[in-house]
């Protein structure tokens, strides 16, 4: 895509963080903003500013665990203005689970991140990409993953694989829409650290999912420190870049490379892993933001 003016973007997760700055990022570019998030307060907070900021705005009440719910948002976006160029799937949460095994992740945690984080984006891709194909408009797709979709080890399992599968599920996207020809183009974006809310996640989970939190034997292991992460408006300039220069890798930072070149360095050798235990893992995720 090269042309952003009057062009719609929908944008799931639009209402914080790194969906927020990418909906100001486009805005900027004077496209049309179709803003989808299960939070309505600070839904109906960002759009009020974005449209006091003198951008067009459309708030739609979304939540992305429900194929249905993704209906409406098309609906509402095709009557308001006509068409989709652009659809961010990015909403995402982060269970608690940074530090137990895998085999103790509690099932509400596996099911609240697998609705949200895979499922959110396979209700994107299946509600808007019909509507995307139809319209032989260049078009682009950007699904949120993470460098947790890229790297592994025993640090927060649940999270890391619903992120594999959305890397998975993109590449597959990429190579289907080429073999296509299509004007329809997609990118998959992994971002480090990034300064948001994701590590309070749990004020979106549904009730009947109430997590237990992690183990408190895990607890002490510390956190992932803020203050050095990425803005999301850096994040939301390398989206559009990536956009305009039909890149499909968003890897926002080189900070990981030497933990992803061991990962295949390893499967390539047919040897096993040595991923850094849990502590060294999070000492070098504070490094490389
Ligand atoms: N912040 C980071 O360090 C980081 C790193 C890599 C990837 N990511 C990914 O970036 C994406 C955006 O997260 P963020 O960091 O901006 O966090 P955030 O918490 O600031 O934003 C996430 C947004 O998703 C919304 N959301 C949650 N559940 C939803 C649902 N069921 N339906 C619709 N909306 C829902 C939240 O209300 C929130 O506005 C996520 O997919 C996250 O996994 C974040």
């Amino acid at each position: 895509m090269k042309n952003f003016k009057g062009r719609v973007a929908v944008i799931t997760g639009g209402a914080a963080g790194i969906g927020r700055a990418m909906a100001e990022r486009f805005a900027r570019a004077g496209m049309k903003i179709v803003l989808a998030d299960v939070e309505a307060a600070a839904l109906n907070r960002t759009a009020r500013e974005m449209r006091r900021a003198g951008h067009e705005v459309l708030a739609v009440r979304t939540d992305v665990t429900k194929a249905r719910s993704l209906g409406v948002l098309a609906k509402k976006t095709l009557a308001e203005y006509g068409a989709v160029h652009v659809l961010c799937n990015n909403a995402g949460v982060y269970p608690p689970d940074r530090f137990s095994p895998v085999w103790e992740a509690p099932l509400e945690d596996w099911r609240w991140a697998l609705d949200v984080n895979l499922y959110g984006v396979v209700h994107g891709i299946r509600t808007f990409m019909p509507i995307m194909l139809k319209s032989g408009e260049p078009c682009h797709v950007v699904n949120t993953a993470s460098l947790a979709g890229m790297l592994s080890g025993s640090g927060s399992p649940v999270y890391g694989a619903t992120k594999h599968a959305v890397v998975r599920l993109s590449e597959a996207m990429y190579a289907s829409l080429r073999e296509l020809k299509s004007k329809v183009d997609v990118s998959v974006l992994c971002p480090g650290v990034v300064q948001t809310g994701i590590f309070e996640s749990e004020r979106n989970r549904p009730g009947k999912l109430r997590g237990i939190g992690a183990p408190a034997k895990y607890k002490d292991l510390g956190s992932i420190p803020m203050q050095n992460a990425m803005s999301p408006a850096d994040v939301a300039e390398q989206v559009f870049n990536a956009i305009r220069a039909r890149q499909f890798y968003v890897i926002t930072t080189t900070g990981y490379d030497d933990a992803l070149r061991d990962r295949m360095h390893w499967i390539l050798k047919r040897q096993n892993p040595q991923f850094p235990d849990i502590r060294t893992m999070y000492k070098r995720n504070s490094k490389a933001v």
